[in-house]
């Protein structure tokens, strides 16, 4: 056994939605300090300032399929593909067209990355992680389509990872709990929201991005390499509740 299987030295790692400080780029900085060369995408302009010099930045908009085989083309290799970026406005996606809009980023958006990654990840038997959430399992008034998505986030996980078990590539997703990000601002906005987050987390708090880094590290690593098609809750004991 490696002395450090965390030790990803040599390791090309490409994070999709990683662009706004939040889970994405700390999976990113997590990759990277553990010696990984690491790229991240997102839909901005620009990645959030503290990464600017930090990391190859491409602007990527994953409902452009086109867009995404161009990048997935300038790469030669890809040793992990994390699939983070997701969309979701509370309260406005039982509107189709929103909802729609949603469904397309979260969940075609993860599909046409993996897709068009899945050569490079062959050459190298890579993995991929996606990105899930609590409300892949837990139904969700005011964001029925991101629950939705993420709920067939979970399912795509499970038919890649069969699918591609003969590539030797691992296909498994992380479902956070409720963490502090530009995402969860606005719900974070309604302090009853908040409270209510934190009273039926049995660790009482609210998860941050950092959180998120560790598992996905070990989903990638040798350490979790009989593994593939699970979905890991990271939720400070939420869904057990
Ligand atoms: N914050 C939470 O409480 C929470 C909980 C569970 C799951 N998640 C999931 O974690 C992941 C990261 O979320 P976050 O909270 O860090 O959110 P965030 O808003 O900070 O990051 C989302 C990323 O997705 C990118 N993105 C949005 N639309 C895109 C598009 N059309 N094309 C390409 N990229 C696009 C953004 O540029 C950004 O980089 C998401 O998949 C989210 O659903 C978040």
């Amino acid at each position: 056994m490696a002395a450090n299987q965390f030790d990803f030295s040599g390791a090309e790692v490409l994070v999709i939605g990683a662009s706004r400080a939040g889970i994405g780029a700390a999976i990113a900085r997590a990759f990277q300090e553990a010696g990984a060369t690491v790229a991240i995408t997102g839909a901005e302009p620009e990645p959030a300032e503290e990464d600017r010099d930090r990391f190859r930045y491409d602007r990527l908009d994953v409902t452009d399929l086109d867009a995404v085989r161009a990048l997935a083309e300038g790469v030669e290799r890809l040793d992990v593909l994390v699939n983070c970026a997701a969309i979701t406005s509370r309260g406005e996606e039982m509107e189709p067209a929103f909802f729609q809009r949603v469904v397309d980023v979260n969940l075609h958006g993860t599909f046409r990355c993996a897709s068009a990654f899945h050569p490079q990840l062959r050459e190298s038997r890579g993995t991929v992680i996606n990105i899930a959430s609590m409300y892949a399992m837990f139904g969700s008034p005011r964001n029925p389509a991101y629950g939705a998505s993420k709920a067939a986030v979970a399912q795509l996980t499970k038919s890649l990872a069969i699918a591609w078990a003969s590539d030797g590539i691992r296909v498994n997703a992380v479902a956070p709990g409720f963490i502090v990000t530009e995402q969860s601002a606005r719900s974070r906005t309604d302090p009853a929201h908040v409270a209510a987050v934190s009273a039926r987390t049995p660790m009482g708090r609210w998860g941050q991005p950092e959180d998120i880094a560790g598992p996905v590290l070990f989903l990638a690593s040798p350490l979790s390499g009989f593994m593939t098609g699970t979905c890991l809750a990271v939720d400070g004991g939420y869904s057990v509740v």
